[in-house]
């Protein structure tokens, strides 16, 4: 059981974004993928959400074949995203927002066990909340929906570092829980510290895949990565 993507290539317009990209995101597990602006991190995930469909190659879910699957149906076979820049419905509640996505209040309950300090929290406008606070009701809402694997595009994105440090050990916790978890993030070595498995892909291509420590202790081999 495992989200795989066999040789997939994703096109948008001008010609092909993602070359030949080859992964597997196990369940319980953390892979971290890094590389520089435009180098085809978002487009991966869109590949994988059903924003995009892969010009070629293939996207298995747990041995079914979701290459063609709508966004709705990936989400309805255990597939949850948080896309760059997502933002909580800011006319919204908390709780409306985590009630978008939880079927049942036990699963609205274990969201907020995520973030105990959005209880007192729960009947404010989302609007209200601090950036920080936004991004936990994203992570929550994401959670909510009881995903079998969760794509997460730079959740960090115009969060301060101390306020992303608060974010994760919920997301390695969400990971321990037994979601496979895809982490793009724009803090490198944070992120790689909690993988177990490590990518960096530049211009479309993968440059690196294989251990997150070989990356985390050879500064120089990290450059080098990012340099494509
Ligand atoms: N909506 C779009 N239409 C056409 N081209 C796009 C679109 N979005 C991105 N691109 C192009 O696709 C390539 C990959 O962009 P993508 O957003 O996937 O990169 P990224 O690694 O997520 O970058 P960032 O770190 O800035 O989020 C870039 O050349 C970008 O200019
Ligand atoms: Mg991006």
């Amino acid at each position: 059981m495992s989200l795989v993507l066999n040789d997939v290539t994703i096109s948008r317009g001008v010609g092909p974004v993602i070359s030949n990209v080859t992964l597997e995101i196990k369940p319980g597990q953390i892979t971290t993928l890094v590389g520089p602006n435009g180098a085809g991190k978002t487009s991966l995930i869109e590949g994988i959400s059903g924003v995009l469909i892969p010009s070629s190659g293939s996207v298995m879910m747990d041995e079914v074949n979701i290459t063609k699957f709508s966004k709705r149906k990936r989400a309805n076979s255990g597939l949850a995203v948080v896309e760059q820049g997502r933002m909580i419905f800011p006319s919204l509640t908390v709780k409306e927002n985590l009630q978008l996505t939880a079927r049942t209040k036990a699963d609205m309950d274990e969201a907020l066990g995520l973030f105990p300090e959005l209880e007192k929290r729960l009947n404010n406008q989302s609007i209200l909340l601090s950036g920080g606070e936004q991004q936990m009701v994203v992570l929550a809402r994401a959670f909510a929906a009881k995903p079998k694997y969760l794509l997460l595009d730079e959740m960090s994105l115009g969060l301060a570092p101390v306020v992303f440090l608060r974010l994760l050990p919920v997301i390695e916790g969400i990971a321990k829980s037994g979601v496979g978890v895809l982490l793009v993030e724009q803090f490198a070595h944070l992120a790689l510290g909690l993988a177990s498995e490590a990518m960096v892909v530049t211009s479309g291509h993968v440059s690196y895949q294989g251990s997150p420590k070989a990356l985390l202790d050879d500064a120089e081999l990290l450059r080098q990565k990012y340099m494509g």
